[in-house]
């Protein structure tokens, strides 16, 4: 089956899916994305990802392209065209197409949108799940907007191929104080010596990932006490149990970072419990 990816206004095939080379995005990195999983033909958490897509546009006083309820209908028609029912759709929208300038172009250029959409192999995140992941530790070098879920990824690329050049799926940032920040791509937590399921605050430093919103409804659901504080990479590698989350994964359990094993080095209880119940408690929408 042919995929489908939507771009300004028509669906095209995935081949032809093509942006003009003036677009800010590919010039400047000047726009914004989300990903969101889709389960048995459920879209997970569909508002939080809009409301943060809302929130990221305008900071960046990026306009919508088109009012959410239209937005919410190419989605569906993505996912429906593609014939997705265990995947994800990626949502990318753009300052727009503009002679070369590094200010704004006029306020009336349209914003550009396209999404695309594509199913996942779910035995590849079983088997993540069942066997847990490995990490890296990095000096974390991006700009201090990182709450704002930007295309800039340049530093989470070269990130992530550090990480797999080291035999590891994940590279974690850390700050100047030896303080965990975040995945190149995932939220960080771990359950301390006390048992508390513990995440650094979101304020800023960090993106506030949907699936670490929506999983601390789970642990509250579970009654698991939770913690937003700082901790460090010493403290984590002492920790019960770590792990990462991310709405393409939810929660993958960390085994080692840098080489050296977390706990007993295999995947721990609680990230299993919550994942077991995350899909229940998600705010879920039917393509
Ligand atoms: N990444 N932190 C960073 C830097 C991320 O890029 C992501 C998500 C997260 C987790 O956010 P959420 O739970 O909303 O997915 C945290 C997406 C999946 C990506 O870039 O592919």
């Amino acid at each position: 089956m042919p995929r489908i990816a939507y771009v300004n206004g028509r669906y095209v095939p995935h081949a032809q899916a093509m942006v003009h080379v003036e677009d800010r995005g590919y010039q400047f990195a000047d726009g914004v994305y989300e990903v969101c999983e889709v389960r048995h033909g459920l879209i997970v958490d569909l508002s939080r990802h809009l409301d943060r897509l809302n929130r990221s546009l305008t900071e960046l006083r990026i306009t919508w392209p088109m009012s959410r309820a239209a937005l919410i209908l190419v989605l569906r028609e993505t996912l429906r065209r593609n014939r997705v029912k265990n995947g994800l759709f990626y949502l990318q929208v753009t300052r727009g197409v503009a002679r070369r300038d590094h200010v704004f172009p006029a306020a009336d250029t349209p914003a550009s949108i396209v999404v695309t959409a594509k199913s996942t192999d779910r035995t590849v995140i079983a088997r993540k799940n069942a066997q847990g992941i490995k990490a890296i530790t990095l000096k974390d070098n991006r700009w201090d907007r990182v709450d704002i879920k930007s295309v800039g990824l340049l530093p989470n690329a070269l990130a992530r191929q550090q990480a797999k050049e080291a035999g590891a799926q994940e590279a974690i940032f850390v700050d100047e104080n030896g303080i965990v920040k975040e995945g190149a791509a995932t939220n960080v937590w771990m359950v301390d010596a006390q048992g508390t399921l513990v995440t650094r605050p979101a304020e800023h430093g960090i993106l506030r990932g949907i699936t670490r919103t929506t999983l601390m409804d789970v642990a509250a659901r579970l009654d698991i006490r939770i913690a937003e504080r700082f901790f460090s990479v010493e403290e984590m590698m002492a920790a019960r149990e770590v792990f990462i989350t991310a709405a393409t994964s939810i929660c993958f359990p960390v085994i080692s970072v840098d080489g050296k094993p977390i706990a007993n080095g295999h995947p721990g209880s609680v990230s299993q419990k919550i994942r077991e119940a995350f899909f229940d408690i998600a705010e879920k929408t039917a393509i």
